[in-house]
């Protein structure tokens, strides 16, 4: 299975016209988290409408995750808590999102939403202790935007970013892998990075940049490597071999890269 992985696309529209061209070379597209962006001047209601409407049109060309991070929080619960509440509209769209739980060949996906409160993060674990019983043997891969606290992918520059939960249950389930994001600048600043290792889970952030193309991880879980592209070049790391520092540049793209679609 050939993954594009993305995420903190922050409502940027060319980042988005990329993705719908890209979306069709891939078995699986991944959204790690803040499709929209609170900062922008565009009504969140019309930035929902926008979003939605790529993600529909991304998923008619291939298979489509969706997670929420923090700038996708356009409601209150009753309990008090900021929740993406339009990921329920993306939901109905057909596509796997928040609380969703697939099956994919080998590999199950845990979609995570960004949670406020405590509603939010006890459902999370009701979802992750039963998708815990559902692993055997499978590849289990967790899509949740805040990367694991003391990693190098939650690394500012200057301190840890990242979420000490996430790190826990980490730690404490063992997935295989992680795709997160929602620190931008870890894999473009000194001690940072795009992937790491916490314990044995592979644990990746794609970055943030300007522009289009977005910062992209390209997996292919069949040959167990996976390939960082951003604006700093192109970096590889291969899933059975241990993590080395500084991780190589990749100078030639594998033959599957530019394979047809399976
Ligand atoms: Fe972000």
């Amino acid at each position: 299975m050939r993954c594009l992985i993305v995420s903190d696309l922050h409502y940027a529209l060319p980042q988005f016209d990329w993705l719908l061209q890209a979306a069709p070379r891939y078995d699986l597209v991944v959204l790690a988290g803040d499709a929209l962006d609170v900062g922008s001047l565009v009504d969140f209601r019309a930035q929902t409408l926008v979003v939605r409407k790529y993600l529909q049109r991304i998923s008619s060309l291939t298979r489509l995750l969706v997670c929420s991070g923090n700038h996708d929080l356009d409601a209150q619960s009753e309990t008090g808590e900021k929740i993406a509440r339009w990921i329920e509209d993306v939901r109905r769209l057909g596509i796997a999102c928040d609380g969703d739980s697939v099956l994919i060949g080998d590999t199950l996906f845990t979609i995570c939403p960004w949670w406020d409160g405590p509603k939010v993060r006890d459902q999370l674990l009701v979802q992750l202790e039963a998708d815990s019983k559902k692993r055997d043997g499978k590849r289990w891969v967790w899509i949740h935007h805040a990367p694991p606290r003391g990693s190098a992918i939650s690394w500012s520059g200057s301190r840890t970013m990242g979420d000490a939960d996430v790190d826990q249950w980490i730690r404490t389930y063992k997935p295989d892998l992680v795709f997160a994001g929602h620190i931008h600048q870890s894999p473009f600043v000194k001690d940072g990075s795009w992937v790491d290792r916490v314990a044995s889970t592979w644990v990746f952030n794609t970055g943030h940049q300007f522009g289009a193309p977005p910062a992209h991880i390209v997996m292919n879980t069949k040959e167990d490597e996976a390939i960082w592209i951003s604006a700093m070049g192109v970096q590889s790391v291969k899933l059975q071999q241990p993590l080395e520092r500084p991780v190589q540049d990749l100078h030639e793209m594998p033959i599957w890269f530019d394979a047809p679609a399976a």
